[in-house]
């Protein structure tokens, strides 16, 4: 972002302490705005005050390039020479100015808590992971800078050499509830806690009608610096597994996931549903609690459904939209699709896998809004009971997985 936009530019060589180059390069990308413009315009406004600023800290300055309009450097060389003032220290006066007229902008929540129902009857495709990996990337510092794919044509996310477009952009800074749906506990697992005690409350007993307690008290923050305090866990119980059971007997038993979470969404930007391999009530319940409510804009809430590229990803595919969309004309209800996420992809399986993957992007609608690479990475994660942005916050799952929460706010 620093070439310069047009050949009247010049290249300025100069310093600026490294706390100050950081915060540059953080504040620009959060506004998405070259930082070449933002010292140029920070000069400008420098220049243009009628007394010099209190002095800025310069210790430990380095070298600090960039492409300013011509003439300006000089201009700026006089300016500082008649207030007396170092090139060194003026530069880090004017960025410092533009830092203080352009704050960071406030993270955007959505006016309606956005539902994200993760989901495919088969298991093994990697539901689990996805959920998890997408809620880390929503609860990332927004002060921060990650690096995320970047790419602008789908036929891109398929090429081997992710290092060719990343980019650096903010943490995206939703408060983010994960609710683990399954009986299994994977997610619950995997992110190294504990599932709620058999016997103890539950979601499974909230959503009986039957709650011992708030429902707050069963949820647990996932720590680390990254999440702040955004990023918590609904973990699952056992007794999940007699939930269709439990189900048959509840009033309108398709909104009882609804109302088990009505007393929580307040504290959060978006809940992702972590479903179970099953297309019973529970599995009714979660796309109900998907479903486009009034106020809301379409594809703000809605399922995303993770697939395999391979043949029998295509019959679970087939059943699970019918499911979705007997609901929504039985209960006339608006549920939108997210995506497909096509996950554990790897182009060397060949025909199978490339041609597979054709067929996910010929359905168009809905469309694929990932291809997720089967990476080693993953599986250590998991291994390790680590959350995969803490474990490889870097690495191109992380990176994939980022332009996915974005590709879907
Ligand atoms: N993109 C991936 N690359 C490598 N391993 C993956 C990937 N996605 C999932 N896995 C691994 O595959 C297994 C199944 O994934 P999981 O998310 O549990 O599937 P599901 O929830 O659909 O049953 C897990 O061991 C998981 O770590
Ligand atoms: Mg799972």
């Amino acid at each position: 972002m620093t070439s310069p936009s047009s050949s009247d530019r010049e290249k300025v060589v100069s310093k600026l302490p490294p706390w100050l180059r950081q915060e540059l390069k953080i504040r620009t990308a959060q506004l998405r705005v070259d930082i070449q413009d933002a010292v140029s315009q920070g000069i400008n406004d420098w220049t243009a005050l009628a007394s010099t600023p209190s002095p800025v800290t310069t210790t430990g300055a380095e070298s600090f390039s960039t492409w300013l309009p011509a003439g300006q450097w000089d201009e700026f060389r006089t300016h500082a020479r008649d207030r007396g003032v170092s090139l060194i220290q003026g530069l880090a006066q004017a960025a410092q100015l533009w830092l203080e007229k352009n704050p960071a902008p406030t993270v955007q929540r959505p006016s309606v808590v956005r539902r994200i129902v993760v989901c495919n009857q088969k298991g093994g495709v990697g539901k689990t992971a996805i959920t998890a990996g997408t809620a880390e990337a929503l609860a990332e510092d927004p002060s921060s800078l990650y690096p995320v794919r970047i790419a602008r044509q789908l036929a891109l996310l398929t090429e081997d050499d992710p290092a060719l477009d990343r980019e650096n952009l903010p943490g995206l800074g939703m408060r983010v509830l994960l609710v683990d749906f399954d009986p299994q506990g994977h997610l619950t697992k995997q992110l190294g806690q504990q599932p709620a005690p058999i016997g103890g409350d539950s979601l499974t007993r909230h959503m009986a009608g039957e709650g011992q307690g708030p429902l707050q008290d069963l949820i647990v923050p996932i720590p680390d610096d990254r999440f702040g305090d955004r990023l918590h866990l609904l973990p699952s119980c056992t007794d999940a597994f007699l939930l269709d059971v439990r189900l048959s007997t509840v009033r309108a038993r398709e909104a009882a996931l609804e109302r088990a979470l009505a007393p929580v969404e307040s504290e959060y930007d978006v809940i992702l549903v972590d479903c179970p391999p099953s297309l019973g009530l529970s599995m009714d319940a979660a796309i109900y609690y998907g479903r486009r409510r009034p106020a809301e804009e379409p594809g703000a809430s809605g399922a995303l459904i993770v697939v395999q590229a391979e043949d029998s990803s295509a019959d679970a595919y087939d059943l699970l939209t019918s499911q979705i969309n007997d609901l929504r004309d039985d209960l006339s209800l608006d549920i939108d699709y997210l995506g497909l996420v096509v996950n554990l992809y790897d182009g060397r399986r060949g025909y199978i896998a490339t041609s597979s993957l054709q067929a996910w992007m010929d359905i168009k609608d809905p469309r694929v809004v990932a291809v997720v690479p089967d990476l080693k990475e993953q599986r250590e994660a998991v291994r390790l009971k680590q959350p995969l942005f803490v474990y490889a916050p870097k690495g191109d799952q992380a990176v994939v997985l980022r332009a996915l929460a974005r590709e879907i706010s």
